[in-house]
């Protein structure tokens, strides 16, 4: 096992380089499926999760090779098997269950382990299922397996109770060899949305809508060779983002999509954040005193949920009295017991979560009990009197490409250290 140890209070300076988005990779991994073409994708990160959905397409005998070096994969799907993904490894990541859409656009059918809830939620699929019965897909649900059959996928007309990102990715992918146009409606607007939909017309998809709450897509035969340039992570850009105003320091961040980045800008910029917006970066300064705000997580372009504990971190730090609410998730306030051990004063009710601010933190001993929730606890130990050590930093390496690294290369005394459990 390994663990961060960071000793916190140092100001921080010069420049990081953001990564490739994690959540467009993986439907963009999913999505070669349905093409027996060569697949290509530039500038991969190379994160945990990334290879875990390379081990699930592998384990349907799709011939990959990954780059580590080039950060490039090349897939091809031709002679995948129509069913039998490991069930461990969906089970590991509930990010495997992009592979349903295109398994039953490509085979008509697939039987895939439901995916494990995790930490932050229960995660349910029932959207997922409705948008595909709605294609035609005889849906059933047994025995922790999930299992659809469509003799032709017919294009339809869904409206989605809810805004899903995963349920949009997944019936846009099936729908793109559905016959007939389909339309879904209350669509997820997310950019990670948009690439994937960019990376699907590349290979010949007809699609269009994206980005809106309404995406059209006709259905086509068959697909061409695509090479495709994922978009920046919007979510460890302002991970990073948080880092200066934490650290009341001066970074420039590489790799912002002025756009994408938007809401998290304009609430670090209502907190006195001073922000200078260039073409493709950021300089950030949190040199300033900051102030308390509101904050409520929404689908996008509302403020990101996966942002959410970063912010607490920050907020925690500010004086005054600031609220945050988490109408995404039902359970995505596990950090704040961890950033109590470091000082700070949260009070959680219900889906909102009142910060007082405090000081500083303290250096403490705490544990990563999700992704962004081990995110935040970075944050806090960069700033923390004294020394934090950070447990179960596997949660982190799933959506941060050595942040570890990233964060010593601005001056950060932050160390990965092995120890046996
Ligand atoms: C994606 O998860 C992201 N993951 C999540 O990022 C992100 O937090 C989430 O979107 C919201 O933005 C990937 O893209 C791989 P949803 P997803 O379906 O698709 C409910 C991270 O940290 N819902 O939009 O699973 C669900 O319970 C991760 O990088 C249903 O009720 O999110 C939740 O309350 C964490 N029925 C809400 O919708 C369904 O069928 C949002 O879920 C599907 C979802």
């Amino acid at each position: 096992m390994d663990k961060f140890i960071i000793k916190g209070g140092k100001r921080l300076e010069g420049e990081v380089n953001v990564s490739a988005a994690k959540n467009s990779v993986l439907p963009i991994l999913a999505a070669t499926i349905l093409n027996g073409n060569n697949c290509t994708v530039e500038n991969t990160p190379m994160l945990e999760d990334v290879f875990v959905i390379c081990d699930v397409l592998k384990s349907l005998r799709a011939d990959i090779n990954i780059d580590k070096v080039n950060k490039r994969v090349k897939i091809n799907t031709a002679n995948i098997f129509a069913n039998g993904a490991n069930d461990e490894l969906v089970r590991k990541m509930r990010a495997s269950f992009l592979i349903m859409g295109p398994m039953l656009g490509r085979f008509g059918s697939f039987k895939i382990s439901l995916p494990g809830g995790c930490n932050i939620g229960t995660r349910p699929i029932d959207l997922h299922l409705k948008g595909l019965s709605a294609l035609g897909a005889e849906v059933s649900v047994g025995h922790g397996y999930v299992e659809a059959k469509a003799k032709k996928l017919i294009g339809s007309n869904i409206y989605l109770d809810y805004p899903s990102v995963g349920a949009t990715e997944n019936i846009m992918m099936a729908a793109t060899l559905a016959q007939g146009e389909t339309i879904i409606g209350n669509a997820a607007e997310e950019p990670e949305i948009v690439d994937l939909a960019i990376f699907l017309r590349a290979m010949g998809a007809k699609i269009d809508g994206e980005g809106t709450d309404t995406i059209r897509i006709l259905g086509v035969k068959d697909f061409k060779e695509v090479v495709h340039k994922p978009i920046y992570d919007r979510i460890e850009a302002g991970t990073f983002m948080i880092t200066a105003a934490i650290t009341k320091s001066l970074i420039k961040i590489n790799g912002v999509d002025e756009i994408h980045s938007k809401p998290i800008i304009a609430k670090l910029t209502e907190m006195g954040v001073a922000i200078e917006i260039n073409k493709n970066s950021v300089i950030v300064d949190g040199r300033q005193k900051l102030n308390p705000i509101d904050l409520k997580t929404m689908p996008y372009p509302g403020f990101p949920t996966d942002m959410q504990a970063q912010m607490m971190s920050l907020l925690c730090t500010v004086k005054g009295t600031s609220i945050i609410t988490e109408t995404i998730f039902e359970n995505r306030f596990m950090h704040a017991v961890e950033l109590k051990r470091m000082g700070a004063n949260i009070k959680i009710d219900g889906r909102s979560a009142v910060i007082e601010g405090i000081d500083t933190f303290t250096g403490s001993e705490v544990t990563a009990t999700d992704l962004r929730a081990g995110a935040a606890l970075v944050l806090a130990g960069l700033t923390a009197e004294g020394t934090t050590a950070i447990k179960d930093i596997y949660h982190i390496d799933r959506g941060y490409v050595s942040i570890e690294k990233k964060l010593r290369g601005l001056g950060a005394d932050i160390e990965r250290v092995h120890y046996d459990k």
